[in-house]
This record gives C-alpha cells, sequence and structure tokens, in this order.
C-alpha cells in the first residue's frame, strides 16, 4: 500500500495505474476508521483493480462549535486497517493541500441539503458537496463508494453528480452495525459506557420501527411513534431527539398518511454532547430496492 501527501503525486500514480487499464475505486473518508469504513474498502477492492482511500478532516463541513479540532484521529492504527481491508492506495492530503490559501470556490447542492441534517447543520452539506467533488477530480475514480449511514449525502452526492456529469458511478454500501445494534461511527468514541447504553435507543427505536413495518404496519403516525416511544424512554433513552422524521427515500420530501412508496425512517440525536444519526429504508416489497444502485451519470 503506497502512503501519497500531495495531489501531485497521487496523480502520477493514477495515471499510470489508469495507463495499464486498472479500474479505480475510492472511498472518501475522514479516519479514525471501524469496520463500516472497512465495508466500503473491502467492497472497493473486490470490485476494482486498485482502491485508494482518502483520510482528510474536512474543514469545511464542520460548523462553529462542531467538533473539528477534536475529531478523533489515530493515523497508525488507519493505516494499518486500509492494508488488511485491501487498499492500495491511502492519500492523506493537509488542508492546505485541499483548501490553498484563496480557496474561494464552492459546490452548492440544492434542496437535498435542506432537510433533516442541513436544518441543522448549515453550510454541511456544501462542504461535503466541495470536497467530495475536489477529490473526484484528484483521482478520477471509476467507481466512488459511500456508505446508507449518512443517507442524506448518498443523495447529495448522488445528486451531484448527475447535475455536474461527474464521470465516476457512486455506490452505497449498507450501515455496518455492532452485535448490539449500535451503528457503527467514528463519533461512537465520545461516549461513555453510561451514554453508549442509551445510544442503543436510536438502533432499537429504528428496528423495532422497521419489524413492525414488515409486519404490515403502513401508518407513518404509528411507525414514528413506535421509534420514539424507544428514542425517549425515561433514563434509556437519547437526552435529546434532534429529529425523527420519515421521508421519501429519492426526494426526503416529509411523507405523511400511509407509506406507498420507499421511505428512510431518519434520526438525529443528542446522547450526551455527541450527536448520532441513523435511519433504515423502509421498502414495499414490490418497491425496488434503492441501495446498491449504481447510478451512472447519464442515468434519469
Ligand atoms: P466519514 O464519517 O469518515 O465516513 C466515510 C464513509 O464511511 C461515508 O461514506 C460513511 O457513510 C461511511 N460510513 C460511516 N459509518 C458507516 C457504517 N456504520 N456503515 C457503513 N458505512 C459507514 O462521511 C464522511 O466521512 C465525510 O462526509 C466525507 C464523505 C469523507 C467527506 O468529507
Amino acid at each position: 500500500m503506497r502512503i501519497v501527501r500531495s495531489i501531485a503525486d497521487l496523480r502520477v500514480l493514477l495515471k499510470t495505474l489508469r495507463a495499464k487499464g486498472k479500474r479505480i475505486g475510492f472511498v472518501p473518508t475522514m479516519g479514525y476508521l471501524h469496520e463500516g469504513h472497512g465495508a466500503l474498502v473491502k467492497q472497493s477492492a473486490a470490485r476494482c483493480d486498485a482502491t485508494v482511500v482518502s483520510i482528510f478532516v474536512n474543514p469545511t463541513q464542520f460548523g462553529q462549535g462542531e467538533d473539528l479540532s477534536k475529531y478523533p484521529r489515530d493515523l497508525e492504527r488507519d493505516q494499518g486497517l486500509c492494508l488488511d481491508w485491501g487498499a492500495t492506495v491511502l492519500f492523506l492530503p493537509d488542508a492546505s493541500e485541499i483548501y490553498p490559501s484563496g480557496f474561494q470556490t464552492f459546490v452548492e447542492p440544492g434542496g437535498l441539503a435542506e432537510p433533516l441534517c442541513g436544518q441543522y447543520r448549515p453550510g454541511h452539506y456544501r462542504g461535503v458537496a466541495t470536497v467530495v467533488a475536489k477529490l473526484f477530480n484528484i483521482v478520477e475514480p471509476d467507481l466512488a463508494f459511500f456508505g446508507q449511514k449518512d443517507f442524506q449525502q448518498t443523495l447529495v452526492v448522488r445528486r451531484m453528480v448527475r447535475d455536474l456529469n461527474l464521470p465516476v458511478d457512486v455506490v452505497v454500501v449498507p450501515t455496518i452495525r455492532e452485535e448490539d445494534g449500535l451503528a457503527m461511527s467514528s463519533r461512537n468514541a465520545y461516549l461513555s459506557e453510561e451514554e453508549r447504553g442509551r445510544a442503543l435507543s436510536i438502533s432499537r427505536g429504528l428496528l423495532a420501527a422497521e419489524v413492525a413495518f414488515h409486519a404490515g404496519e403502513r401508518k407513518v403516525a404509528h411507525l414514528l411513534e413506535i421509534a420514539r416511544a424507544a428514542l425517549t424512554e425515561p433514563m434509556k433513552g437519547v437526552d435529546q431527539l434532534q429529529y425523527l422524521e420519515l421521508v421519501d427515500a429519492q426526494t426526503l420530501d416529509g411523507h405523511q398518511g400511509e407509506v406507498d412508496r420507499t421511505v428512510a425512517l431518519c434520526v438525529a440525536a443528542y446522547v450526551g454532547a455527541t450527536r448520532l444519526i441513523d435511519n433504515v429504508i423502509l421498502a414495499p416489497s414490490h418497491d425496488e430496492a434503492v441501495l446498491n444502485v449504481t447510478l451512472s451519470p447519464g442515468q434519469a
């Protein structure tokens, strides 16, 4: 596995690989890697000839008062994991490499960036879209891998790829969970043992709604109530439920009445000072699954 820090060196290396006809997969991350990232890297390694993993804690997607300066880091461990998972190249740019002085051009996502996390993290998806577009232009991957864990992010990125005609296929990988159900996240490292116990109410609520859905429950209000009951259970629930919403899985429009299409049940909640997000996709069985669909730039 090669470790590369400069854009120029990465371009030279990837040009050689491309000249040999190698198909390039790309997994952008902010590091402090876990098996969720591992699923992305392994899938890329299985489907591509070379896999580039980037680790870059992107300042433009953090708002004021968010956890940019204390975002967890462990580069040595991350390096070992990437090697084990089958990465070919680890790209570790400095902030000055990605945002040289005078940087002033951003990618502005539209309506998909507005609901859910967009309401509470203004500018977040503008930062995500900008850095992902830059990384796509630097790496020029054939396939890029993203996790369903950050469902709204996958939609914003796919929309950007289509709207800006970026020549990459985006692959979405299902959420990887701990054995007890907690969605893996670098931010789980912030949780005390007691908080981690209560963080479990997030997956418990979502999975309870999913079970009810598969047993035939279609009323949006009932599904939300099932999830809310677990999330807000006294002593066992979260400290603050920021949002719990059931939205159309393609448009993110709020869904009311009965579920008649593929929807996403999405949560953001604080446990102590830690903000966690999670979601499940609820697809009426006859509907086409929204995941693992590779969307080409040309596809409508
Ligand atoms: P980060 O939070 O490090 O996540 C990197 C990728 O791993 C994202 O696509 C995310 O959805 C995926 N991921 C995280 N936890 C996962 C889990 N439990 N199961 C499956 N996939 C999981 O997301 C970002 O970084 C940044 O916004 C980034 C795209 C790198 C842009 O800066």
